[in-house]
């Protein structure tokens, strides 16, 4: 956990109302952080043309200086004022995909300061799907930068409460509403290269992107083919609750076999343990519902945390659809991963 030292203040708690909206707008317009809500996890916006405003995104979230943010816009032709160009193959996903789960990496234009994108040369840009961040984007006046509103390697926050949770006194407010439908974030696709390639999966399902695009897309990183992370982000431990997440993976039936045996194992040492994806969890199982399970994925791991969990198993799941976005996750979350 960083222990980054920032002077605690109160942060605001506001409703999703219009006049609500359009104060958290004014504190964006200040140079202020503020939490609001979209379809994928709440994001933790500040205005994406203040320097000053961003370096704080980093501090209250303890956030790697060299990790990129994605920039938020309102209106599809904002992203003339982001990009420095957009090739065609970026127009055609636009029209098809946005407002939705795709953020898209291009060149950067000269109007964000290097901050946003952690000094790279490109920027990650979305229109999220969700009425109140729109209309805080819009009201605030230009576009908003923000990654996830959590704090550095906790599970991403799919309510207010998260938010609240993690990042009560460090930012000026968080905007209260409906919960992210999605649950994981929005997917990165790669168009500087001379192939689209996704950096990370999301929201957005590489089947979908094949099909708009009439092309297989690569995937960047371990099993994509790349050494090294595309995606900065990629590469630290993520997503983590505070008890260790052990993941299973092979066949299926060696699996369960050695799910069970750990179990037996940690509860005669005392553990309590917390089963993610497992036949025991009640009606939130993937192969029972795979976007409600990835809807309430980051909600599950705080839950176990606070219910005491000692240790948490979680099982393979197949990396078809949204399968690809969850898997990457909990491989991401685990302190261990163990093959059968
Ligand atoms: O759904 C989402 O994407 C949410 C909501 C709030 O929009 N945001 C989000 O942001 O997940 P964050 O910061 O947690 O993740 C951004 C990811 C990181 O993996 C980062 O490395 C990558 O996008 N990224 C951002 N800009 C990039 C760039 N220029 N090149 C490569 N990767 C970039
Ligand atoms: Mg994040």
């Amino acid at each position: 956990m960083d222990r980054t030292m920032i002077p605690v203040k109160r942060t605001l708690l506001l409703d999703d109302s219009r006049s609500s909206v359009y104060k958290a707008a004014k504190i964006i317009r200040q140079g202020g952080l503020v939490a609001f809500p979209t379809e994928t996890v709440y994001g933790l916006g500040a205005s994406a043309a203040d320097a000053d405003a961003v370096k704080k995104i980093f501090t209250a979230k303890g956030r790697p200086p060299d990790n990129p943010l994605i920039v938020h816009i309102s209106k599809k032709n904002q992203l003339a004022d982001v990009a420095r160009s957009i090739p065609d193959v970026a127009g055609e996903l636009i029209d098809k995909f946005w407002p939705g789960p795709l953020s898209l990496v291009l060149q950067r234009s000269e109007n964000i300061p290097p901050v946003v994108s952690a000094g790279l040369s490109t920027v990650a840009v979305r229109m999220p799907d969700h009425q109140v961040a729109l209309d805080l984007i819009s009201f605030s006046g230009g576009p908003i930068a923000a990654p996830s509103a959590n704090r550095s390697g906790r599970p991403s926050p799919t309510s207010y409460r998260h938010v609240l949770e993690d990042l009560s006194g460090r930012i000026d407010a968080v905007i209260r509403s409906s919960v992210c439908v999605i649950g994981v974030e929005s997917t990165v696709l790669d168009l500087t290269g001379s192939q689209p390639c996704i950096l990370r999966p999301g929201g957005l399902s590489r089947e979908d992107l094949e099909a708009a695009l009439g092309c297989p897309v690569s995937l960047a990183g371990p099993g994509g083919g790349l050494d090294l992370p595309a995606s900065p982000g990629m590469k630290y431990r993520h997503y983590s609750p505070s008890a260790p997440l052990i993941l299973v993976v092979g066949p299926v039936g060696r699996r369960k076999q050695l799910v069970n045996f750990l179990v037996y194992r940690y509860q005669r040492k005392g553990f309590t343990v917390g089963l993610l994806n497992l036949s025991s969890q009640g009606s939130l199982k993937w192969e029972v519902d795979p976007e409600q399970f990835a809807a309430h994925l980051y909600r599950l791991l705080r839950r176990l945390d606070e219910e005491g969990a000692g240790v948490i198993l979680a099982e393979e799941i197949e990396t078809e659809g949204l399968g690809l976005a969850v898997m990457n996750r909990l491989r991401k979350a685990a302190s261990r991963v163990i093959r059968v």
